[in-house]
């Protein structure tokens, strides 16, 4: 056996691992399984791709495995300090960024492999359209996932960036790189090239800066896709088999899930992916002017609420988890039962900032799972439910996503909680959600505020609740 092939055989094992990883995850209680087979492919590949870095070097063995060390422990050192200090609620950031990586060595890759093999007159055709399609990928991929990260942090406004004609804009970029990758392509020099990165860099950025905040758990999913579109044209690039199957198997896998997170919220695929076309926002819906007047209660008020309901749904939401109140949700949800209620979840599928965060901090809690519904089960029963509870949700609660055609979330299912008998809402202030939008249910007649820190008001129902 050479040591291409032994390398050749890892791949093809590591390739299977990761097959293995993505079934596993695909499932709650195979997901820690999926996770090792994931760890343990990438492990197998990190090993196989130095040993045949380093065995093959053109500079010596040892100057290439210091360099690799180098590149590899200020990466290890970043990676895990990053990801030991995210919190829960900075993961979707966390990964957005990760994926502008992924992009900018796509571009990196491609620039290096002209600079090498493309002034030495040895990259063929196939291998330009390689160089070009890894490039305009990689761009995009990276200024769109920057962008994602800047909003999802709160460091850029959600809101939709509406420059105008908005879509001839982008259609005038997709046409310029096209051009620019033909002409590099039939004459290779580095000017049509660099053009390239450049546009791809502004089209990246602009696609993702005009979706709306709402729409970001959709954009983050197709960053992903995009990054291992990325992935596999750097595989092609550097004539690496295993990189071309990881990055296929993320770019279809991120493709599915956006397809299903569309299905889910309403949303038009071909609309999220091309940059909010065909759903322009309409003057003044997104502002967050308040729209009437609204109700305060104490939590004593809350307290004498819930002691005469017999059905209580609470449904949680981001601030649940800033406020870290899950605990006390449990504890409360514990003592109505106590108290005869019948108490029940109704969890929202993009409530929180990541899939399945509200179902992950309840679990923590250690709520049992058979209280715990997604909201096509609850939304039935709201209408004969006493009291709902909403704890610091707000754009998954909102009936103008029904109501409001003009809405930035027009059409995203909501959970109907206005529909019960009484609606209290934890939050701090009158603030918009995530989406940035004005939300009429804080200002209907069956709804009152409890404003303030959630896990705090939660605590303090909790005691003038307790016997
Ligand atoms: P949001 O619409 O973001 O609303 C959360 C509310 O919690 C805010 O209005 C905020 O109001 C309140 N809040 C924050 N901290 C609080 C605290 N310590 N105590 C009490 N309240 C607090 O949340 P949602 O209803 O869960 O909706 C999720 C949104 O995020 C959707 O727009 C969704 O599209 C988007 N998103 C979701 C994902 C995934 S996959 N889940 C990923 C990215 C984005 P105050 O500031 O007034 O307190």
């Amino acid at each position: 056996m050479t040591l291409t092939s032994a390398v050749d055989a890892a791949y093809l094992v590591a390739a299977l691992l990761f097959l293995g990883a993505l079934a596993g995850l695909s499932r709650h209680e195979s997901a820690r399984r999926g996770n090792l087979l994931g760890i343990t492919g990438m492990a197998l590949a990190l090993v196989a791709s130095v040993v045949l870095a380093v065995s093959t070097a053109e500079r010596g063995a040892l100057a290439t495995l210091l360099l690799i060390a180098a590149a590899m422990s200020v990466g290890a050192v970043v990676g895990i300090w990053r990801a030991r200090v995210v919190a829960m609620t900075g993961m979707p950031e966390l990964v957005a960024i990760l994926h502008s990586f992924v992009g900018v060595a796509a571009v990196l890759v491609g620039i290096n492999t002209f600079l090498g093999e493309g002034y030495a007159g040895a990259a063929g055709v196939s291998q330009r359209i390689e160089i070009a399609a890894g490039v305009l990928i990689g761009a995009v991929t990276f200024t769109g996932s920057v962008v994602a990260w800047a909003k999802l942090s709160a460091r850029m406004r959600s809101a939709p960036l509406v420059l105008p004609r908005r879509h001839l804009l982008n259609l005038v970029v997709v046409l310029a790189s096209l051009a620019m990758s033909v002409w590099f392509v039939v004459t290779p020099s580095l000017p049509p090239l660099l053009v390239l990165a450049l546009l791809a860099l502004v089209l990246g950025a602009h696609l993702v800066a005009s979706i709306g905040g709402g729409d970001m758990p959709v954009v983050v999913s197709m960053l992903n896709s995009y990054s291992g579109w990325a992935a596999a044209a750097a595989g092609f690039m550097l004539g690496n088999d295993l990189l071309i199957i990881t990055g296929a198997l993320v770019g279809s896998s991120g493709a599915i899930l956006s397809w299903i997170m569309c299905k889910a919220m309403n949303r038009s695929f071909v609309s999220v992916i091309a940059g909010g076309f065909g759903a322009d926002p309409v003057p003044g819906a997104g502002d967050d002017e308040e729209a009437g007047t609204h109700r305060e209660v104490g939590a004593e008020g809350v307290a004498e609420m819930l002691r005469q309901a017999r059905s209580v749904v609470i449904t949680p939401g981001y601030g649940m988890a800033v406020a870290h109140a899950q605990h006390p949700v449990a504890r409360l949800v514990e003592r109505l039962g106590e108290l005869g209620a019948d108490v029940r979840f109704g969890i929202h599928p993009v409530a929180g900032r990541l899939p399945g965060h509200m179902n992950v901090l309840l679990a923590e809690a250690r709520v049992p799972y058979d209280v715990v519904l997604g909201m096509d089960e609850i939304n039935g029963d709201l209408a004969s439910t006493d009291v709902v509870l909403v704890i610091g949700a707000n754009d998954t609660v909102n009936p103008a996503a029904i109501e409001q055609p003009g809405s930035p979330i027009a059409g995203m299912p909501v959970l109907h909680v206005w529909e019960a008998r009484d609606v209290v809402v934890f939050k701090r202030s009158m603030a918009t959600g995530y989406a940035g939008v004005q939300n009429p249910l804080f200002f209907r007649d069956n709804t009152q505020m409890i404003f303030g820190d959630a896990k705090a008001k939660v605590e303090e129902i909790l005691a003038a609740l307790s016997p």
